[in-house]
């Protein structure tokens, strides 16, 4: 009978080099070859030309870019050569501002790292508004990012959740309402203070245009799925006061939905890295892939366009105050109050223990 003979300096690189493979390479690349599912032909679209002598407002909704890798860089200088060419007045940055937990201090090196130099751009200097995502809970160290508010001249988060106007011209302006919604999407905590600020809020503006923002979405159809206390708590309040677009990350994905009341609601999660997403029954436009969505409002119209990882818009999409846009997609999304889309929310309930 054959001995088996114990070697193991053939075999175990062969292993190592296997395990490694499996296990760290595509953790490595996570992203790259992320793709939409079940891909849908782009709508036709246009891109109104401006109107000579008018005000617009012009701002980058992107999220989820705390990386520090190149591909977070990447996405900062097609940001640049977007704010160039059609111009730019802030950034609202929706959220993980800083993988994996966060900031640990007003001094943390990551400042340096994934923010200040990330877009010490020409172009890119300009105010960069930030909302928390569930990654900068980690740790419970959330408020050093309000805090070095005071020590930047591009960082603005002055409080977890906060409300800041910008004018369009002389007589109409955009409100803009940023909502710390990990504390709203976490059932342990109290979020109904927020919500009531939200709507003392939203029922004082007289602003033109209404935009909330946050991390977590509403509706989606990406991995995460729609957030059910988002959808409980945010989505009324949102169509009773009238707000225009919800703008969110959390999925490394772009979307743009059919408006649900009225609401638009739009996802820009790609700031760094990409996963899988897909078409759902109101999508109007997804993709996925490193990118970003940029805008251009003025009194009448909103114009979002979303750019890819090469800065070509994929789509663009305009609706008017004056609501014949609106009208056109004017249906309800089919979902139960509080439902889940799909069993990708299920999924997404048994990761919730590490937020992720
Ligand atoms: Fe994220
Ligand atoms: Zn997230």
């Amino acid at each position: 009978m054959r001995k088996f003979s114990f070697k193991p300096q053939r075999w175990l690189p062969a292993v190592l080099l296997a395990f490694v493979s499996c296990v760290f390479l595509p953790a490595c690349f996570a992203g790259r070859g992320s793709k939409v599912k079940n891909p849908q032909p782009t709508p036709p679209f246009t891109v109104p030309d401006k109107v000579a002598g008018q005000g617009y407002v012009y701002f980058i909704g992107m999220g989820d870019q705390g990386e520090g890798t190149h591909e977070q860089r990447k996405v900062a200088e097609l940001m640049n050569a977007k704010a160039q060419k059609d111009s730019l007045d802030f950034v609202l940055l929706l959220g993980d501002n800083f993988y994996s937990d966060g900031v640990t201090s007003v001094t943390d090196p990551q400042w340096r790292t994934k923010f200040e130099e990330m877009y010490d751009l020409s172009f890119l200097n300009v105010p960069f508004y930030a909302s928390l995502g569930n990654h900068d809970h980690h740790k419970n160290h959330a408020h050093f990012q309000v805090e070095y508010t005071q020590r930047s001249k591009k960082w603005k988060m002055p409080s977890q959740y906060y409300t800041f106007t910008q004018k369009i011209d002389a007589s109409h302006e955009i409100q803009f309402f940023a909502l710390d919604t990990q504390v709203i999407a976490e059932t342990k905590r109290d979020n109904t203070s927020q919500a009531q600020w939200l709507e003392q809020e939203l029922q004082k503006s007289r602003a033109t245009w209404k935009i909330v923002f946050g991390h977590h979405p509403v509706f989606s159809y990406g991995e995460h799925g729609n957030e059910r206390r988002m959808v409980d708590l945010v989505r009324p309040l949102l169509e009773k006061y009238e707000v225009d677009a919800y703008l969110c990350g959390h999925e490394h994905d772009r979307q743009l939905l059919k408006p649900v009341n009225g609401v638009h609601y739009i996802i820009s999660g790609t700031g760094a890295k990409s996963r899988d997403t897909s078409y759902g029954k109101n999508t109007i436009f997804a993709a996925t892939n490193l990118g970003f969505a940029w805008f251009r409002v003025s009194p009448q119209e909103f114009h979002a366009q979303f750019l890819d990882g090469s800065g070509k818009i994929e789509y663009a999409h305009t609706w008017s105050k004056d609501g014949v846009i609106k009208r056109a997609y004017e249906e309800m999304m089919p979902v139960g109050k509080g439902s889940k889309t799909s069993g990708k929310g299920k999924k997404e309930k048994t990761k919730k223990s590490r937020w992720w």
